[in-house]
């Protein structure tokens, strides 16, 4: 297993590279930014563990050879929120650095599983969909947007009111996208069931799917979520990883196109969303089946879920316009 980590420098891509470079799945790390791979990669290559680590920076092809052999890509380059910002104020810059970091990966290795943790999510996924369709490379089953931490934040703020040891044991679906109101957290399908007193569902709810605010004001101008994110980012692709090594039953909320995986469609027509994130079983080929959780969601939820609906389209749009129609 190659794994790439692309903004490996960054607030999240240092703690996302040492996870990857101290996790016996990983065989070699390699490392690609624009700036300090030469001093992360050094630092890191004092760690006794399994995988080969490089360091790549874009001069002397770089790019070319950080992806090459690659079996999966993360990416969390580019710029984050400072307070006052929307995920969608960082499209601009995010958008450009996308494109171009997707078009490397379909050139020198366009059969990676693709991780994208780059915000705005809602966009940048759709970004990296035109950009590979483009290149005639497109497996919508390789590609990712990493809503995982939204999922990690609805386990750690549900356990206030569950009592569970293990946060991590309560299993909750959050659907949708990532940025606030398109975030659905589903806690009438948390497993185990858990009751929620009605009079704190609202603050719980909001507490998800702002969760990203939280961490952005306490920073204060320093950044978002980036030691969290790394943990989330680290652990969905350790679950790639795995059901890539022939594990079975692993089932991940991942932002997917749902036309090119098996049960998809029947979610795009509901949702009117062709991107989406779902609970997805993960399997050699990568997402392999995408469960529809919204059958069963309650008043409440689907009330969000109108709101998700709304906001998600004209992200989505945003990123296809981008690839499609250069600005
Ligand atoms: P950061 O500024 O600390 O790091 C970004 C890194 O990307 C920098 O090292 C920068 O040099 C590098 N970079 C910029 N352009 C590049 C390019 N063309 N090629 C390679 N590397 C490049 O930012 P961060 O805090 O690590 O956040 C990174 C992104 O992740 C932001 O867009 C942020 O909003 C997003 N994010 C997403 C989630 C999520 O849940 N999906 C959570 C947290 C943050
Ligand atoms: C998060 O959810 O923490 C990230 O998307 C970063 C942000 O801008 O909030």
């Amino acid at each position: 297993m190659k794994a790439v980590v692309a903004g490996a420098s960054g607030g999240i891509g240092q703690p996302l590279s040492l996870l990857l470079k101290a996790c016996p799945l990983v065989d070699h790390l390699s490392l690609y930014d624009v700036v300090n791979t030469p001093g992360v990669t050094a630092d890191l290559s004092h760690i006794s563990s399994v995988a080969k680590i490089e360091g790549f920076l874009p001069a002397d092809d770089g790019m070319k050879k950080a992806f090459t052999g690659a079996d999966m890509v993360v990416i969390p380059a580019g710029i984050p929120r400072k307070p006052g910002m929307t995920r969608d104020d960082l499209f601009k810059i995010n958008a450009g650095i996308v494109k171009g970091l997707v078009e490397g990966i379909a050139e020198h290795c366009p059969e990676a599983y693709i991780l994208v943790i780059s915000n705005p999510v809602n966009s940048t996924v759709p970004i990296a969909a035109e950009v590979l369709t483009n290149a005639g490379k497109f497996n919508p089953k390789k590609l990712f947007g990493v809503t995982t931490l939204d999922v990690v934040r609805a386990e750690t703020f549900v356990q206030a009111i569950t009592g569970a040891k293990d946060p991590a044991d309560t299993k909750i679906p959050v659907i949708g996208g990532h940025s606030g109101e398109t975030i659905v957290p589903l806690f009438s399908q948390a497993k185990p069931e858990v009751k929620i007193p009605e009079d704190k569902l609202d603050e719980l709810t909001k507490r998800v799917q702002f969760g990203g605010d939280e961490v952005v004001k306490a920073k204060d101008g320093a950044g978002s979520a980036t030691l969290s994110m790394a943990y989330a980012g680290f652990r969905f692709a350790e679950r790639v990883m795995q059901a890539a090594k022939g594990k079975s039953g692993i089932v991940e909320p991942t932002f997917v196109y749902l036309p090119g995986i098996e049960g998809g469609d029947a979610i795009a027509k509901e949702t009117g969303c062709k991107y989406f994130s779902v609970p997805v079983e993960l399997g050699k080929e990568g997402a392999v089946k995408a469960n529809n959780p919204l059958g069963m969601a309650n008043e409440y939820e689907k009330k969000l879920l109108q709101a998700c609906y709304e906001g998600l389209k004209g992200n989505i749009e945003k990123g296809v316009e981008f690839v499609k129609n250069p600005p």
